[in-house]
């Protein structure tokens, strides 16, 4: 493994004394290795910003341990810290140019006099490296005579004319629209590699996460492994589709997870969807939506054993019906629609209310057309919406015939509609999958 460099272990960090002390960052353990691009997200006042300047040298280190290339910056003298911020780029929100200068003057700035470098090579590296970013045609306008998205690349040439070991962004793209701001990342991104530099960049920006070999997440100064585990855990997953693409094994390794360890798999598989919607780069891998697609399976299945139900099934809805989806003997029975607002699953779609109905047969909205095709009899259902984001029903999903012969009752329909919103999620991320066809 490539050697760290920034190495984090027990970070705290406060501000303010006495009463107004107000610890800020809390227990923080991180190592981020030569060539890696790293995206910190969280909400705002999270800390974020803090760490940054932490990691820059530009905030001395309280407690904990702190190495940034090579050294250890809690108690360093301000020379070495000098030293060590000589050897990082910044580029923060709010660009710093210089208005009085040129964007070649404030790139040069970048630049450190006493270098034995001549004026003329300072020249020389300062346009090279607006080339880069594409401002070949802009070298001699001053900040206000160019667009937010065009400053943003002067600082990024600025702050990566020095050829800095490392680079620290406090959201580059925050006052860029989409598409500068993408280009923005997308010259930080290939110069960076171009030239192995270390970056970390802090973003609420989800449309740009894309670009991060990883992304950790701050929330109320604790980072968060989370996403890290997220993605450990999929490649994991993914990796055992990949082995045997056999719903079985899937259906196995349910079967072994109690209660608590089934609701913890479809939360980690609900955020994972959640997690590869923003990375939408790797949105359109097979792999994944063949995840999701068995998740889906497998998970209505074990959800009628736990809630002790006969059956369990789904159905997918849109314009102006429902696909049954997900169904004992789905294979056999071919595709199954459903006009919406017939049917106790249609009524459910149409109306966005659950339904609950001790005998089918009893009901006047109970459509037979399943058990004819199945040879099934329903006794007892209960049937509930599945929520989109937006609020939009999107699917239904139905619990048949509780084996103990009781109907379901108010305790069933509380935990099934628990389980069922985190489906929502996972069929979400499948309709958004491009060229996946629900
Ligand atoms: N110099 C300071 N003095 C006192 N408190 C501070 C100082 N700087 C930051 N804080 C507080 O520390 C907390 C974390 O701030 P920080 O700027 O690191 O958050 P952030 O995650 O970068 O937020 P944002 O996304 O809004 O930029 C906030 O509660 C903030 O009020
Ligand atoms: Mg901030």
């Amino acid at each position: 493994m490539a050697s760290a460099v920034v190495d984090i272990a027990g970070l705290n960090h406060a501000f303010g004394i006495g009463n107004l002390r107000k610890q800020v960052l809390f227990d923080i353990d991180t190592q981020i290795h030569a060539g890696e691009i790293i995206i910190v997200t969280g909400p705002s006042g999270s800390g974020k910003t803090t760490l940054l300047t932490l990691v820059g040298a530009l905030r001395a280190a309280q407690d904990g341990s702190i190495k940034v290339l090579g050294k250890e910056l809690r108690g360093a003298k301000s020379a070495e810290l000098e030293q060590v911020r000589r050897r990082i780029g910044f580029i923060f929100q709010q660009h710093n140019l210089l208005g009085a200068l040129t964007a070649r003057q404030n790139v040069e700035l970048g630049l450190r006099v006493n270098q034995g470098h001549s004026r003329s090579a300072h020249r020389k590296s300062s346009e090279t490296m607006l080339e880069a970013v594409g401002l070949a045609e802009r070298m001699d306008y001053k900040p206000e005579q160019l667009s937010g998205g065009q400053r943003q690349r002067v600082a990024i040439a600025r702050a990566l004319v020095g050829r800095p070991d490392m680079l620290l962004a406090d959201e580059p793209t925050a006052s860029l629209d989409r598409k500068s701001g993408r280009e923005v990342v997308e010259r930080m991104r290939s110069l960076a590699k171009h030239e192995g530099t270390t970056i970390l960049l802090v973003t609420h920006d989800n449309r740009i996460l894309d670009i991060a070999d990883r992304i950790v997440h701050l929330e109320d100064g604790h980072l968060s492994t989370f996403t890290e585990s997220v993605i450990a855990n999929n490649e994991l997953m993914m990796g055992m589709l990949a082995k045997s693409r056999n719903k079985q094994d899937l259906d196995g390794l349910l079967e072994g997870l109690d209660e608590q360890g089934f609701e913890q798999m479809l939360h980690d598989m609900a955020e994972e969807s959640r997690g590869f919607l923003q990375a939408t780069s790797m949105a359109n891998d097979l792999a994944f939506s063949s995840m999701l697609e068995q998740g889906l399976t497998a998970f209505t299945h074990r959800l009628a054993r736990l809630l002790n139900a006969d059956r369990a099934s789904l159905f997918l809805v849109s314009k102006d019906h429902l696909t049954l989806k997900v169904a004992h003997d789905l294979e056999s029975l071919g595709t199954i629609r459903i006009p919406l607002g017939t049917g106790i699953a249609g009524t459910v779609a149409a109306t966005g209310e659950t339904i609950r109905i001790d005998d089918c047969y009893e009901d006047e909205r109970f459509n037979p057309e399943v058990d004819r095709a199945t040879g099934y009899r329903t006794r007892s259902m209960l049937c509930v919406p599945v929520h989109d984001t937006r609020g939009k029903v999107f699917a239904v999903a139905q619990l048949l015939n509780r084996l103990d012969g009781e109907p379901f009752d108010e305790q069933d329909e509380r935990r099934f509609a628990g389980f069922v919103a985190s489906l929502g999620v996972i069929f979400e991320t499948l309709e958004q999958l491009p060229g996946y066809q629900l």
